[in-house]
């Protein structure tokens, strides 16, 4: 079987397991990832973990080198990526807690080192991203979600803003009229680059909060995020377990 490659944000480091763990300090030409890479075994797969926030959680959306983090996996011969993104549901069917698998991304984010193609002494490329995620390594994560009963919506439209603020409540409203059903702010540039770098890639979002002003009882963010970042991501745990030990 393949190997897979998890980038995790906010509440991943709860994915880790508990046995034997590698890690590995590796720099690109773009620069350092994030921190160490983690690796570890499942069966006959090699399991790879980049903590997209550093180690220690530090380093805010928009400083993410989002360049260096793909890089670094190319680099190690990684064929597929699956990010998990902390999200907040605009949606009604996005609730706290639940996963959604998205299929679509609107890129809201500005002046974020983009893109691998940017020299100026060769022809132009432009990548075809009209599907932004890898169709196989998505179905893969519907197809266990759905087999393991998960509480999953199998598509939807992740809007990336730019942070580290949250939105007012009309940005909110602006991006449902958009058709976006969640709200993030890291799976761009990664779902991108990764494309560019030829890695399939695939989102894993957790809903850990209502966007701002959608919460029912007027709840605050960050005290959502605490009640649902942790059954989140035990759902998570439990995708990722399926995905690594299922064909794809
Ligand atoms: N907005 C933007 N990013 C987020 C949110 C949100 O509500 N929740 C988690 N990441």
């Amino acid at each position: 079987m393949s190997d897979i490659a998890i980038i995790g944000g906010t509440g991943a480091m709860d994915l880790l397991p508990a046995g034997d763990i590698d890690s590995m300090v590796v720099t690109t030409c773009y620069g350092d990832p994030s921190g160490p890479i983690l690796e570890w075994s499942v069966g006959e797969s090699r399991c790879l973990f980049v903590p997209r926030h550093g180690p220690q959680g530090t380093i805010p959306p928009h400083r993410v080198n989002y360049r260096a983090n793909i890089q670094a996996l190319r680099d190690m011969g990684v064929g597929n990526i699956i990010g998990i993104n902390a999200v907040g549901g605009i949606c009604l069917s996005a609730k706290p807690g639940s996963l959604v698998l998205p299929d679509q991304i609107i890129d809201y984010t500005w002046s974020r080192e983009h893109t691998f193609f940017d020299q100026v002494d060769r022809p132009v490329t432009h990548m075809e991203f009209d599907l932004p995620v890898s169709a196989r390594l998505h179905r893969c994560l519907v197809e266990q979600a759905i087999e393991l009963k998960l509480d999953c919506r199998p598509s939807g439209v992740y809007g990336v803003t730019q942070g580290p603020r949250l939105e007012t409540a009309a940005e909110i409203d602006r991006m449902e009229r958009d058709g976006c059903d969640l709200v993030g702010m890291t799976a761009m540039p990664e779902a991108a680059l990764a494309r560019e770098a030829g890695v399939a890639y695939a989102i894993c979002a957790v809903v850990v909060n209502y966007a701002a002003g959608r919460a029912p009882d007027g709840a605050g963010i960050h005290d959502q995020m605490k009640q649902s970042v942790r059954h989140g991501m035990k759902q998570v745990n439990r995708l990722l377990g399926a995905v690594l030990q299922s064909p794809r």
